[in-house]
């Protein structure tokens, strides 16, 4: 098989495509020829050196893949070889074969394409945790979507208008305000926007904020929310402000992120909340986030938007491409 190596910690040029042996399936698992994955940004993050938990170098990124099933391992009985699947979890994924816990694998019905299935576990989970449950946005309420035209916050604004939201606010880079206008966004200036939201909500504040950028960025997030408002954490994005890990860009994020004073909130009765996708323990849940997701794209609600496919020889410029801040939606490799 090919699969893409983290060979150190460091740029996107630290990866590279080598031949290794193809791997057989243990107990409970199942061996997925890869047709595209998906990246997110924690595989940045993890070969940066920057995510917790990720393996250490040498090794394969990717936590989403759609494709076929190519070998099923001993105790698996709901999958056979052919299957069109998608896998997400862990990492390996940057390969055209990879192994995946069953558990952690769902079939996909035959009118839908590999490209958009390698698009959508991460995104839509992350966003349906963050605006459906436990973020619970309420119809009538306002929302502001920090990065709302990358993969999860394409994602998340759909949902948001699922959900029945009045007002959508978002920021990212200012050449994308466009976009995320024409897709029902209000633009707001990324350098300024506690101001912004105050002028335009009239000093009201919002419902629900999401922020993946964390440190100081995060306190900002906190002070847009208006009474009975949270704000969900959900991304570290300020401790990579390069392309190779800065030990003090890490520290200074470290230090700046806040503390929150209980007795503040409650007098204010505004909410902090976190949401970590891979740390989510209550499976019945993800099992009913995944049922309304695939109901929602059989109903035309949501659409994954998918900004560029990448050859597997090109995954060093796919990771320049996104930490250069020019897509618009989910980037995706092929490896048919
Ligand atoms: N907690 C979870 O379970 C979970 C799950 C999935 C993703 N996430 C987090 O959600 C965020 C978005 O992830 P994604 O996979 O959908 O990525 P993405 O938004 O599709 O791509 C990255 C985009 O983030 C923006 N950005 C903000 N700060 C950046 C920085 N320091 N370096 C590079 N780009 C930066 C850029 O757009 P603009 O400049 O236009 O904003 C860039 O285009 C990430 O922080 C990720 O870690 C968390």
């Amino acid at each position: 098989m090919e699969s893409v190596i983290v060979t150190r910690h460091g740029d996107p040029d630290c990866m590279e495509l080598q031949e290794l042996p193809t791997p057989s399936p243990g107990t409970g698992e199942i061996c997925i020829r890869v047709s595209k994955a998906g990246i997110n940004f924690a595989d940045i993050l993890a070969r940066m050196g920057l995510y917790p938990g990720a393996p250490n170098p040498p090794f394969t990124p990717g936590m989403e893949v759609s494709g076929t099933v190519h070998e099923v391992g001993p105790d698996v009985d709901d999958f056979e070889v052919g299957d069109r699947v998608v896998g997400s979890g862990g990492s390996g994924g940057y390969s055209t074969h990879t192994i995946s816990k069953a558990a952690t694998v769902f079939k996909i019905p035959d009118d839908v394409t590999f490209d958009l299935a390698a698009a959508f576990p991460a995104v839509y989970l992350t966003s349906y945790l963050m605006v459906i449950h436990p973020g619970d946005l309420q119809p009538g309420e306002s929302i502001l979507i920090h990065g709302a035209a990358g993969g999860v916050g394409l994602a998340a604004t759909e949902l948001a208008k699922i959900a029945g939201a009045k007002n959508i606010f978002g920021t990212c880079s200012p050449n994308k305000h466009a976009f995320i206008s024409d897709n029902g966004v209000l633009p707001i200036d990324r350098d300024n926007f506690l101001a912004e939201i105050m002028d335009w909500t009239k000093g009201k504040g919002v419902d629900l904020v999401l922020d993946p950028i964390g440190g100081e960025h995060l306190m900002q997030s906190y002070r847009c929310l208006g009474s009975g408002g949270r704000v969900c954490s959900f991304g570290i994005s300020d401790m990579a402000p390069t392309k190779r890990k800065s030990q003090w860009a890490r520290f200074k994020s470290w230090l700046t992120f806040p503390k929150f004073d209980p007795l503040k909130m409650m007098a204010s009765n505004r909410g902090v909340f976190g949401i970590h996708l891979g740390r989510w323990k209550n499976l019945d849940h993800l099992e009913k986030a995944k049922n309304d997701l695939l109901k929602w794209i059989e109903e035309g609600k949501i659409n994954p938007h998918i900004d560029k496919v990448f050859s597997k020889e090109q995954v060093s410029e796919a990771h320049h491409y996104i930490q250069d801040r020019k897509n618009i939606g989910k980037v995706l490799i092929d490896f048919d």
